[in-house]
């Protein structure tokens, strides 16, 4: 993370003692915490340095956000930020990889519903700076629908800082095993896996969504700076996969090995699997 001029963890200048280790996987930083929390921490302080600064430049900050358990803490982080050190989002604009196709904003186990519940319902962000791609969108207009979505983040000026969580198959928002490196915003069939991994959310598995709209993976390299988190032991062998060659289809988190400013923040739990470096 080499963004000029800024002193945070997300430049690699600042390293904190709640950090037990960095390192360096071919082209990926690779940050490792004692706990999540403090993961968080940090990346929020970081997070907020860059919405100030662009605050007092009269510019805003675009970030991709994830949904799921990953970035929970770290909301939770920028909301108390807001609420305590009055940090503004008036100057953020937002936008999700991901949504399950039909579901409606209502549904609770949207991700519309998930980002009011975490972050946006506690802070300053101006509704219509916010955006996630739409599930109930007809059949015959999601093509249309995903390409107003990249122009929306075009119009933006593009992606500043693009969080990630990632998913036991490798996936980075629903790109999941297949997708391809020059995949664009788009209506996806959900891996087993993923389903598999949803059905304690929706009650079994029968009931979880067959399908997502997700942004592609050129869409996530395309953003200036990734910052993948990923905490626990279920996650460290899709960690480790994600961080070795050869770049493949079948793990798409390895599709950003190609990016030259990814970090990975772990805890201690998700990096087991890493070879020493
Ligand atoms: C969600 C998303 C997914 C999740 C991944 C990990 O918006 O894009 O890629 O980040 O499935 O999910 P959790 O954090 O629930 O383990």
């Amino acid at each position: 993370m080499r963004l000029e001029g800024v002193e945070s963890t997300l430049a690699g200048t600042t390293v904190s003692e709640a950090v037990i280790e960095t390192r360096q996987a071919g082209s990926i930083e690779v940050e490792v915490h004692g706990h999540r929390s403090e993961a968080c921490r940090e990346l929020a302080g970081a997070i907020a340095e860059r919405v100030r600064q662009r605050a007092a430049e009269g510019r805003v900050y675009v970030l991709g956000l994830p949904t799921g358990s990953t970035p929970v803490p770290l909301y939770a982080e920028l909301v108390r930020l807001h609420r305590e050190e009055g940090l503004s989002f008036a100057n953020v604009v937002t936008f999700n990889l991901d949504e399950y196709y039909g579901l409606s904003p209502e549904n609770p186990q949207s991700y519309h519903a998930f980002m009011r519940k975490h972050l946006f319902d506690h802070v300053d962000i101006p509704r219509e700076q916010t955006h996630i791609p739409d599930g109930t969108v007809a059949r015959d207009q999601a093509d249309q629908h995903c390409r107003d979505y990249e122009a929306a983040i075009r119009d933006a000026g593009g992606i500043d800082l693009m969080l990630l969580g990632i998913g036991h198959n490798g996936h980075i928002g629903f790109n999941e095993p297949g997708a391809l490196e020059a995949s664009r915003t788009r209506l996806v069939r959900l891996d087993e896996v993923t389903r598999h991994m949803a059905a304690t959310a929706f009650g079994d598995h029968d009931h979880v969504p067959e399908e997502a709209i997700t942004v592609g993976v050129a869409t996530i390299l395309e953003a200036r700076e990734i910052v993948l988190m990923a905490w626990g032991s279920l996650k460290a062998k899709a960690v480790a996969r994600a961080v070795r060659p050869p770049v493949e289809a079948a793990v798409p988190a390895t599709y950003l090995q190609r990016h030259d400013a990814v970090k990975f923040l772990l805890n201690k739990g998700s990096a087991t699997w890493m070879d020493p470096s």
